[in-house]
């Protein structure tokens, strides 16, 4: 049978003369070459196709949740898409250690030949800090200007409508805001959770005070810790507290999010909420190797250029170390962490709800069926 597709060669498939002839090292442009331009050139292009692969696999996930209601089919394939996401970005952390092996000395040969061009300038990278949510009003400022504004025309105009765009944080926040199961006939998940709250603080405060092993001074000083938690509890228990803290920027999902995303953590071992719970876990995993590039990069950033400023005029290391502080997505997701009470302290799951999260096939068939 004759083959439908005509042949193709390797190197025409994969336009190897264009990736192959990609790399114009300045310092030979100006005639003093520099060994070490080519690794410098080819690390950073090696980062763009990642990024590249990140933003389709990001994009293919923001698909999912532009409908009003998410198929929840989808999240399985969201699951393995952004796990795909966190072994790259492995991969990325790793990388670094390459251009480690440039000195500081060997930099010098070329560094001047690049400025202002600068790492800062990559809007795939902007791009993916967008679409995971970034906020913007907690961008670190360059010389006061907006990131965007240090980028061509063309790229501004990208980020700028990624930014207009609904991101992965804001359509979690809508997947989350519809999930069934919190309140249904003879079960209130607020109420439930607020009483063993309760018990469990009572019960807290109860070993502090009659622990016979602590000084006065020591006892005080474990209650007054105990008074933060229960005041952390509090905040969460109190819609009103929590939309104030949405309004100064410390919190971004709905009130109504932040207690499916905490029923979702609780009750994960139930089987229906197995997979939204791998897909949460997921979003965290990202934000976390993102901070710990970002960290490494910063150190990797000290060491080759000391307290210099970077090429893009940032104060270099200083900078980039604050925007890993700051540049994180999902602290709503962090922090759930925050309230997690023991498995033990779990009150259980009325039966009727816990067959609707359960995959009762067996359950449902009758004698006649097997
Ligand atoms: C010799 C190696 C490197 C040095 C000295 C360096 C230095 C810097 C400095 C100083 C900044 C802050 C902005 C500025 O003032 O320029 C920066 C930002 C950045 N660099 Fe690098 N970099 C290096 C390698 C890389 C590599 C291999 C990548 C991979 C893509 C990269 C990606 C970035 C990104 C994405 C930013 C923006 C970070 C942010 O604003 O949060 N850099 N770099």
């Amino acid at each position: 049978m004759k083959k439908p597709y005509p042949p193709i060669y390797y190197s025409e498939y994969l336009h190897l003369e264009k990736l192959l002839t990609s790399q114009s090292p300045k310092s030979d442009e100006y005639g003093q070459p520099a060994h070490d331009e080519m690794l410098f050139i080819i690390i950073h292009q090696a980062y763009e196709l990642w990024f590249k692969q990140i933003l389709h696999e990001l994009d293919s996930v923001l698909e999912m949740f532009l409908e009003d209601n998410v198929d929840e089919k989808n999240i399985g394939i969201a699951v393995s898409r952004l796990r795909r996401i966190t072994t790259i970005q492995k991969v990325l952390i790793d990388q670094l250690n390459i251009i480690e092996t440039m000195t500081p000395l060997d930099f010098l040969e070329f560094r001047d030949f690049l400025i202002p061009a600068s790492g800062f300038q990559s809007y795939q990278f902007r791009l993916i800090e967008n679409k995971l949510g970034l906020n913007p009003e907690s961008r670190v400022k360059l010389d006061n200007k907006n990131y965007y504004t240090l980028v061509s025309d063309e790229h501004q105009k990208m980020l700028i409508d990624s930014q207009n765009t609904i991101s992965i944080l804001e359509g979690v926040d809508k997947w989350l805001s519809r999930i069934p199961f919190l309140k249904t006939e003879g079960f209130d998940f607020w109420n439930y959770y607020k009483d063993a709250v309760a018990k469990l603080i009572e019960n807290e405060k109860e070993i502090i005070t009659n622990n016979p092993s602590l000084t006065d001074e020591k006892r005080e000083k474990q209650l007054k810790e105990f008074e933060n938690t229960k005041e952390k509890f509090e905040a969460l228990l109190d819609e009103e507290k929590h939309y104030e803290l949405v309004k100064k920027g410390l919190k971004r999902f709905s009130y109504r999010s932040t207690l499916a995303a905490l029923f979702i953590n609780l009750y994960r071992d139930e089987p229906i909420l197995h997979l939204p719970f791998r897909f949460l876990t997921y979003l965290v995993d990202i934000d976390e190797l993102f901070t710990t590039w970002r960290y490494k990069h910063s150190l990797m950033v000290h060491r080759m250029i000391g307290a210099k400023v970077g090429t893009g005029g940032s104060s270099g290391h200083h900078y980039l170390m604050e925007t890993a502080e700051k540049h994180k997505v999902f602290k709503d997701l962090f922090d759930l962490s925050t309230y997690l009470i023991p498995r033990s302290a779990l009150p259980a799951l009325p039966a009727e709800l816990k067959l609707k999260l359960g995959f009762n096939y067996t359950a449902n068939l009758n004698s006649e069926n097997i």
